[in-house]
């Protein structure tokens, strides 16, 4: 954890909406990124990083990533947890394939990953965690059980990893974005909960729900995470969720 030599970072979905802003985030203020997707390395990628094109819903791509994420750096400052798929149906017609696919992206690889994670971090000296989970892990609506489910599993496997990992001096904590302006929200409003129009009615309704009146950015979750993984500025911090909604679990949904 020392700050005179670059900080290793690992963040999986490194390919998707928030995940590229973070990557910039952590590359910006000097970390070496190593980059997990399913999709292939993008060119903006930083060219000293190393990326792996994965799928972490299996086990054995889990280990390969670490096990080539160990031959590129014998150690980690970070892991952000960010990959995630979503389906978007109801819960009575939710199949148990994609149940299990769901649980799979989402909260299993986060199991298995731990555990490769923990001595990288460990050796290290420490180091953080984030877990990217979602205001649907606190409220939801309908159509999105497997994913929600997911997201709230992951909060309760945050502070179990938290207290586990503690006296290692490794820090986890979880964060909880609002809508954001990516790839998975914009699928995401084929659900019908903000009307039928276009997406820009969509996105125009979705941001009247917040209480800034706008949705997230993803460079606004990157510099959220990059608070939650720098050990310099989040030190004090573990086993928590960190709500980053623009203020839409603030509001009363009767109100
Ligand atoms: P995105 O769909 O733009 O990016 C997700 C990335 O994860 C994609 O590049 C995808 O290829 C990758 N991925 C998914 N499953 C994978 C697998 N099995 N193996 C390897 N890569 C896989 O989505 P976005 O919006 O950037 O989401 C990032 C995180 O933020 C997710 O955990 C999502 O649940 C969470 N989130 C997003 C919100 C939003 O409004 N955009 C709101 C709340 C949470």
């Amino acid at each position: 954890m020392s700050q005179d030599k670059k900080r290793k970072l690992l963040i999986t979905g490194a390919a998707g909406g928030i995940g590229r802003a973070t990557v910039k985030v952590f590359a910006e203020a000097g970390w070496t990124v190593i980059g997990v997707d399913r999709k292939e390395r993008y060119e903006e990628f930083p060219q000293d990083g190393l990326y792996i094109q994965a799928d972490i819903s299996d086990p054995a791509d889990i280990e390969e990533i670490y096990r080539k994420a160990s031959d590129f750096s014998k150690t980690l400052d970070a892991v952000v947890n960010n990959a995630a798929v979503q389906i978007a149906r109801p819960l009575i017609e939710t199949t148990v394939e994609e149940w299990d696919a769901v649980m799979a992206s989402n909260l299993r690889s986060v199991f298995l990953g731990a555990k490769l994670a923990h001595g990288m971090l460990k050796a290290e000296g420490g180091g953080a965690i984030v877990n990217v989970s979602s205001v649907h892990a606190v409220a939801t609506s309908a159509n999105i059980a497997a994913y929600a489910a997911s997201k709230g599993g992951l909060l309760a496997l945050t502070r179990a990893m938290a207290i586990e990992f503690a006296p290692d001096d490794i820090r986890v904590n979880a964060i909880l974005p609002g809508a954001v302006d990516t790839p998975m929200l914009r699928a995401g409003l084929n659900r019908g909960h903000v009307g039928n129009g276009t997406i820009t009615d969509r996105l125009e309704n979705l941001a009247r729900k917040t209480v800034i009146g706008r949705v997230g950015q993803p460079e606004e979750i990157a510099r959220s995470i990059y608070f939650l993984a720098d050990n310099y500025q989040s030190s004090f911090m573990t086993g928590q969720a960190l709500i980053v909604d623009g203020g839409a679990t603030a509001r009363l949904s009767t109100e």
